[in-house]
């Protein structure tokens, strides 16, 4: 969606800052023996409690409220009873949701302790290709320079990108135009414009870069066992100075 008035940035600001919370506190809550279900169910409690509605639920029927994916699982987790977080894990949370009619979408990954220090630069280097996509996010900025500078990062510094996953407008809805790829994508001829609500989310990989949906249908694996890293924000196009919507004080993104 493009912002229109200042209730369309208060909407967009108060679902992020709502996203950013549960996504924060569901990370500071996550622990060696606790199932991915528990973890989902503390995501789902702080969002109804403040009015809001889980967005992979409403917009696709997805059997859980918020996505949790483990280790070789790059997106799409689904909660389970029995799906239980180990240390030494990578997690990755994606918290998406909607209030009064305004969708929001961020999300991290952690390394549940103790952490490798080859874990740590995986996500050191996927935070900093959010961060360098945040500071190209201008008017008039072609997302394909997005993709590309994301790419030639990940390569840079040793991995992929996942091409299956990346950017996309957000606000009226969950998925929306424009597409932000984390890679050049010629066929990709979406520029941003200003007032423009777009999620950034590189996704970085130590493998070959593809996955695959698993049987059931949601959960995106990587073929060849490989980890990825996800962070994202909602992001409002401003001028020279793009506004997070879902960052909060002390949060993991
Ligand atoms: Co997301
Ligand atoms: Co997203």
């Amino acid at each position: 969606m493009q912002i229109q008035n200042d209730k369309d940035l208060r909407g967009i600001k108060q679902i992020g800052e709502l996203c950013g919370l549960t996504l924060k506190l569901m990370l500071d809550s996550a622990e060696p023996g606790m199932s991915t279900k528990h973890l989902d169910d503390i995501g789902r409690e702080f969002l109804q409690q403040h009015g809001a509605a889980s967005a992979p639920i409403t917009a696709y029927k997805f059997p859980g409220y918020t996505c949790i994916s483990l280790n070789d699982e790059a997106a799409h987790g689904i909660p389970r009873e029995d799906r239980i977080i180990q240390a030494g894990d990578l997690l990755n949370v994606d918290v998406s949701a909607v209030l009064d009619g305004y969708w929001g979408d961020t999300g991290a990954s952690v390394i549940v302790p103790p952490s490798r220090p080859e874990l740590e630069h995986l996500l050191d280097s996927t935070r900093k290709a959010l961060y360098l996509s945040i500071d190209m996010a201008r008017p008039g900025q072609q997302a394909n320079a997005i993709g590309k500078a994301v790419e030639k990062f990940a390569k840079r510094n040793g991995y992929r990108t996942l091409r299956e996953l990346g950017g996309h407008g957000v606000g009226r809805h969950i998925h929306e135009k424009p597409s932000i790829p984390n890679y050049y994508n010629k066929r990709n001829k979406d520029v941003l414009e200003d007032g423009m609500v777009i999620t950034l989310e590189p996704f970085l990989n130590t493998g070959r870069g593809r996955i695959k949906t698993e049987d059931d249908g949601w959960t995106l694996r990587t073929v060849d066992g490989s980890l990825s890293a996800q962070f994202e924000h909602t992001v409002i196009i401003n001028g020279d100075n793009p506004i997070l919507a879902t960052q909060v004080d002390g949060g993991y993104v």
